[in-house]
């Protein structure tokens, strides 16, 4: 909806009228479409200033500590809904009501399995790979076994790529574990829920099915909740620009992971526990402190900090809640490594860089800590995100795609040289 309109003064031309667009809550965003047709273009690396697209999916106060998926606040779907239920508000923009949500989860559990064949994409693998670097493999390979549905224009296509992609991420990321560790792949489970089936198929072997924890399962399901969705992130547009190119639901997820591995978006979590082996002990906090404050040393404090989150991250109160109650139920008190994250979280809420710099212990601080509670291994956890994440990048696919879009192809400010001729190479100094 555009009401207001800003003016652009460009000195030595006339002024360019740009629509105001009003959002449902949120900033309002300068529309700077029209500009190109004045020979300028807007300059912002990093988009600290862009709205890259309309969407009615999350919406993020970073100020506020709000996070909102459909209009539902995360505190709220964590309480009271699960992983599933939050998929099919993801995907459909309603919460289910019970026949609905019994139809989504007979379809999930219809797909849970992966063609046969695709076993035997593992063994091109060094079994000390890094698992996402085996999942952007596999995860890629799938747009060679589901050719049925991958008519992108095709809305049922879409559809059941996205209950594929839904279904078979938990199977895959077990199997990339299972692989790592040379123990067979357990087949999933179907009389199980979501996240108990993962941890099963993490956890059991042929000779040895222990039932799963419920207290752990609930974690599970939070952790899987609580990274669904996070509105245009790093791997999100970059799920989105590779789907404005027309690629497939399967190449762009493969994207989406391999954007997500970073150690500043998904790899977070696995740089906190690498991080807190590196510290050791609590008498080293200080010195690894004075080292994040320190500007001429690249080491920041991981998991700490957010480039939306100037408040709190909502997601990480959760998770500290969960956090408390996995410890308890796995009656792990005195853990030396907890102990150092536990102090360091002290230490960075009351130090007055961390204070004004509103850098507050994010999502992945906690989850980082659940993981290995729980018996995760560290190069798994950026997996386990991948695997929540999914919903939210097919989500926004589906969304980009069921309305007219264009080709993401942003522009540059080139400061190379100009045109210029080759010089023979005997008369190149
Ligand atoms: N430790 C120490 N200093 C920090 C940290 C940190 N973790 N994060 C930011 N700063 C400082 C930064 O040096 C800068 O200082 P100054 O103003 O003096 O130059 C100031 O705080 C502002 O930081 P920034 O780098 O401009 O903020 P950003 O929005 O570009 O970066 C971030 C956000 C998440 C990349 C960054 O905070 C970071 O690298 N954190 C650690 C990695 C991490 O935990 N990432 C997971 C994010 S949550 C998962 C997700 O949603 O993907």
């Amino acid at each position: 909806m555009a009401d207001k309109k800003a003016q652009l003064v460009i000195e030595g031309a006339a002024p360019v009228e740009l629509p105001i667009l009003t959002g449902t809550v949120g900033p309002d965003v300068i529309d700077v479409r029209g500009l190109g047709a004045t020979g300028h273009f807007t300059f912002d690396p990093g988009f600290m200033a862009t709205a890259s697209c309309e969407s009615k999916i999350t919406y993020i106060d970073g100020d506020k500590g709000i996070l909102l998926h459909r209009g539902y606040p995360i505190e709220q779907l964590a309480e009271k809904s699960d992983y599933l239920e939050t998929c099919y508000l993801l995907l459909n923009g309603e919460l289910p009501n019970a026949e609905q949500k019994a139809q989504f989860v007979s379809t999930v559990k219809n797909h849970t399995m992966v063609h046969e064949q695709l076993k035997s994409f593992f063994n091109g693998f060094r079994r000390d790979a890094h698992p996402m670097a085996v999942m952007c493999g596999v995860v890629g390979a799938l747009s060679a076994f589901y050719h049925d549905s991958l008519d992108i224009n095709n809305p049922q296509h879409r559809e059941i790529s996205a209950v594929r992609l839904v279904a078979k991420m938990p199977t895959l990321a077990a199997m990339v574990y299972k692989y790592s560790m040379g123990q067979p792949m357990m087949y999933p489970r179907n009389d199980l829920s979501y996240a108990e089936n993962f941890l099963h198929m993490m956890f059991n072997t042929p000779c040895e099915i222990k039932p799963i924890s419920p207290t752990l399962a609930k974690a599970m399901d939070r952790i899987f909740i609580l990274h669904a969705d996070h509105e245009q992130n790093a791997s999100t547009s970059t799920v989105r620009l590779a789907g404005s190119s027309g690629a497939n639901p399967f190449a762009c997820i493969a994207a989406g992971i391999a954007a997500l591995w970073g150690p500043a978006h998904g790899g977070a979590n696995e740089a906190v526990l690498t991080m807190l082996d590196e510290i050791g002990d609590v008498s080293n906090i200080d010195k690894f402190i004075a080292k994040a404050k320190d500007k001429n040393d690249p080491f920041k404090l991981m998991g700490f900090g957010h480039r939306v989150y100037k408040n709190r991250d909502p997601r990480a109160t959760v998770m500290k809640q969960t956090c408390d109650e996995v410890l308890r139920e796995l009656g792990i008190k005195n853990d030396p490594q907890l102990e150092l994250a536990m102090r360091l979280e002290e230490i960075a809420l009351t130090d007055p860089y961390f204070i004004e710099r509103s850098l507050y212990p994010n999502v992945d601080f906690y989850s980082g800590i659940i993981l290995k509670a729980i018996g995760i291994p560290t190069s798994m956890f950026t997996v386990i995100f991948a695997l929540a994440r999914t919903v939210g990048w097919i989500s926004h696919w589906k969304e980009m795609l069921s309305s007219p879009y264009k080709i993401g192809r942003p522009r540059q400010l080139y400061t190379g040289y100009e045109a210029r001729d080759i010089v023979k190479l005997e008369d190149r100094k």
